[in-house]
């Protein structure tokens, strides 16, 4: 109950290199969210290259937690970390 703002934030690099990579991802993230009922909450976004391409696919949490070569499984890892 009480009010909800859309207060967690996941972003995924849409930049050139990492769209290659990151549809999968986001997708698992979107379901994620989903299933954890916190749509309301969570909002997923994407962001321009943040310039580590090497590590493509790219995420961050809140802005200030980036990831590099994020699979599916480290998806839910940093879901269950950040955001369940
Ligand atoms: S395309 Fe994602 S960091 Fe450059």
């Amino acid at each position: 109950m009480g009010k909800k703002n859309k207060e967690k934030v996941i972003l995924f690099c849409d930049g050139k290199k990492c769209c290659k990579y990151n549809s999968e991802i986001k997708e698992c993230f979107k379901d994620l969210v989903q299933e954890a009922g916190l749509t309301d909450i969570v909002t997923v976004q994407k962001m321009k290259c943040q310039g580590f391409c090497k590590s493509a696919p790219i995420i961050c949490i809140h802005k200030n937690e980036c990831v590099g070569n994020v699979s599916t499984q480290d998806a839910k890892k940093l879901f269950e970390k950040h955001i369940a």
